[in-house]
């Protein structure tokens, strides 16, 4: 059998932390393969190493029978591999269009640039997934959905044969998903391979036809997607057997937390709802709904024009993130890359920056021991998979970015915690717990 590519004993690591330790991985033409595995298990580290941006300390690397012993990311391209990263790789402070046409134009090392041409490079590329998008608009300004579709359509422009997708649909609604894999089955029809990596399990048995699963940076298995189920599946992913979701039925606690009436704010219309003490309050819609802008007015940062907000039975003003937390309430922004996190700065310090004020001494002071037991007992007790908190956040995979955000919030102890697409990115063992842990009552103590 000829595999476009054959990756053969794999090794990375990034000083003492081994995030690939041999692994193997075989995609043939056409085939759309699934790369499975918890978090920090070694997905975007591998696909870094097929895109030519990391270059492995053993291995071998073979790309359509041609062996490469350090390959950089041009040779990756020229062999036709285009990668969706997981953060989207985008410019911020170019246009969508400038976005969309910026790998062509500076393939064509062309010395002026051709407004024409990166105009029709953007319109061939939106229209193809059929995105209405200002391609004038800033990237920065677009909402994460917008940002990962403009990911996803810089990387279907040219003729690939291999587009590998981190996690290409954590941020898109149903509706868009669809959407993509029709896109992924039309190319697969042409023969196109696709490396598919998502913690969704539906999604990965709806268009994937082998699967390879990765734990701590080694094989565990490789097998075509018809011998998977979804018990193997999470037994491969995680080592432990997960029963079924037990359906508890909560009386519903009479006290009334937050109550929204009528309310209007930038981008919502008319809102009202009731939320009760302990209550889980699934808020959902299309996007551009407006599911984030109700969030944001929650949360002072989008106040609201007209209607009223009763928290504990007393009307309250919410005009700025100071209101919404002398008000109990927190949030878990839904673009945790721009908006949830200190990226530079350590884990511990992401982790108690919100609660700093309750952990000083007596005298006021900060206390290094007190925050090295805080932080602990969140990596503890969400899992976070780090060798040494006193590293930045941005060395964490992006699942266990996403669990310092949700540490964070839950350090803070809210009474009300408002959360924005919370299990981003984050594998089947988190999920399992933050059922648990938000099935608890406000106060109750939180455990897996
Ligand atoms: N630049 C880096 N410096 C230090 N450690 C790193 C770096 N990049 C990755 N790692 C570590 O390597 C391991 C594998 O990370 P990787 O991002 O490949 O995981 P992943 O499988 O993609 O996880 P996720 O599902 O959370 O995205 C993790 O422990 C991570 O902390
Ligand atoms: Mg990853």
């Amino acid at each position: 059998m000829d595999y476009l590519v054959e990756l053969k004993g794999i090794k990375k690591s990034f000083g003492g932390v081994k995030a690939l330790n041999g692994v193997d991985l075989q995609i043939r033409p056409g085939e759309v393969h699934c790369l499975a595995g918890e978090n920090g298990s070694g997905k975007s580290t591998i696909i870094k190493v097929v895109s030519g941006y990391y270059h492995p300390d053993q291995g071998e690397i073979k790309i359509n029978g041609k062996s490469y012993e350090k390959m950089t990311p041009q040779e990756s391209i020229q062999a036709g591999i285009q990668v969706i990263y997981q953060d989207f790789s985008l410019f911020g402070n170019l246009t969508v269009r400038e976005n969309l046409a910026l790998n062509q134009m500076l393939a064509k090392k062309k010395h002026f640039i051709d407004k024409g041409e990166i105009d029709r490079i953007a319109k061939r590329a939106v229209e193809r997934i059929r995105f209405n998008v200002d391609l004038d608009a800033l990237v920065e300004t677009l909402p994460v959905a917008d940002k990962q579709l403009v990911a996803i359509a810089r990387a279907l422009l040219d003729d690939a044969r291999l587009i590998i997708m981190d996690e290409p649909t954590t941020a898109l609604t149903r509706k868009e998903t669809k959407r993509l894999f029709e896109i992924v089955n039309d190319l697969k029809r042409r023969d196109v391979s696709i490396l598919f990596v998502s913690h969704k399990l539906e999604e990965v048995f709806e268009i994937c036809e082998q699967i390879t699963v990765l734990c701590n940076g080694q094989n565990v298995i490789s097998c075509p997607i018809s011998e998977m189920d979804d018990e193997k599946f999470s037994y491969y992913m995680t080592g432990r057997i997960f029963g079924a979701l037990e359906k508890r039925k909560r009386e519903l606690n009479p006290e009334v937390v937050m109550e929204l009436k009528n309310i209007t704010a930038p981008g919502i219309e008319d809102i009202s709802f009731k939320l009760h003490k302990g209550e889980i309050l699934g808020i959902t819609g299309q996007l551009g709904s407006g599911r984030t802008e109700l969030s944001l007015t929650l949360f002072g940062l989008n106040p609201a024009q007209s209607g009223a907000i009763f928290i504990n039975g007393r009307e309250s003003q919410i005009k700025s993130v100071g209101d919404a937390l002398r008000n109990g309430i927190g949030l878990v922004p839904e673009d945790r890359l721009t908006e949830g996190l200190f990226l530079p700065q350590s884990i511990l310090k992401n982790v108690v920056i919100g609660k700093l004020g309750r952990l000083l001494t007596r005298m006021g002071l900060v206390d290094d021991c007190i925050l090295e037991e805080e932080s602990l007992k969140w990596i503890k007790e969400i899992g976070i998979a780090t060798a040494n908190h006193h590293l930045p956040v941005n060395t964490l995979s992006g699942g266990n970015q996403q669990k310092v955000v949700l540490s964070k919030w839950l350090a803070m102890n809210p009474d009300i915690l408002i959360l924005n697409g919370p299990t981003v990115g984050v594998d089947i063992g988190l999920n399992m717990i933050s059922i648990h842990c938000f099935a608890n009552a406000p106060g109750e103590e939180c455990r897996s």
